[in-house]
């Protein structure tokens, strides 16, 4: 290619990192994924994302436990938490008319903006990493360990490090089913039947956990079971998705 895009490509190359080497991130690779994930776009300017970096290392340890054992996560040289923080605006405006549906979407958007920012920053200084949803498992407690006020809640985290293990990367859906043009047309059968041989052929191949699992199987594992039932009146005891 003329213009060889090098952030393109590193974004085409992801793979989620879950084995770090014990070295820290350096203080220079610290400040340049802070300013990418500080650059990040904002909803109307709101600024209503705030990240708690966990240094703590018994802290660091129970939020892995409260994210399902994921004890990659107290592993990571770096761990942060994406919180959605209308708080500090609502102390600049005290009427702030807060509770809508519509704010709640506006936080998790600009919060995965950033996280992502981070984590794209992250991976262009050859570091890697991987979210952390699982945080959500038990949302009160984490909401609790991380002294969370009012108007705020977490919504999602980020364990990088410098990676000791890389992953093959994962195929995605192809082209066809991703984008598509001017309106909404339902997925062919064949390519989606074609899109999991595709994928139980990654799952058999892979170096590490190889298994006889289709991409439909997975989806099955999660969309038929109930999940995290109480996130709703979590947030709405934290003044989300009141309207
Ligand atoms: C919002 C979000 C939350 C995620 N939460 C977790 C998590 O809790 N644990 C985990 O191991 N991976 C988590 N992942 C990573 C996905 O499992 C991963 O991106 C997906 O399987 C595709 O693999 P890849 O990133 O290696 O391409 C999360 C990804 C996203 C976008």
């Amino acid at each position: 290619m003329a213009n060889e895009n090098t952030v393109a490509e590193a974004l085409a190359r992801h793979v989620s990192v879950r084995d770090f080497t014990p070295d820290p991130v350096t203080p220079e690779e610290l400040r340049a994924v802070m300013a990418a994930a500080r650059g990040a776009s904002s909803s109307c300017f709101l600024q209503v994302t705030t990240v708690i970096r966990v240094t703590d290392e018994e802290e660091k340890r129970q939020l892995a436990v409260l994210s399902g054992n994921q004890m990659h996560i107290a592993a990571a040289p770096e761990f942060w938490v994406f919180c959605a923080d209308y708080h500090r605006n609502a102390a600049l405006v005290p009427d702030s008319d807060l509770g809508w549906t519509e704010q709640l979407m506006v936080a998790c958007t600009d919060a995965a903006i950033m996280a992502q920012a981070a984590l794209s920053a992250a991976e262009s200084l050859g570091l890697g990493g991987v979210y952390a949803g699982g945080i959500r498992n038990h949302i009160e407690e984490v909401d609790a360990l991380l002294g969370l006020p009012k108007d705020t809640f977490p919504v999602l985290g980020l364990a990088f490090g410098h990676p000791a293990y890389r992953n093959e990367v994962k195929p995605r859906l192809p082209d066809g089913i991703l984008f598509q043009e001017n309106r909404y047309t339902e997925a062919p059968k064949a390519a989606l039947e074609a899109y999991d041989r595709e994928m139980n052929a990654y799952y058999l191949a892979r170096r590490r956990n190889p298994r006889d699992e289709r991409w439909s199987d997975g989806l099955k594992r999660i969309l038929l079971r109930e999940r995290r039932q109480f996130i709703l009146p979590f947030l709405r005891k934290k003044g989300f998705a009141l309207k």
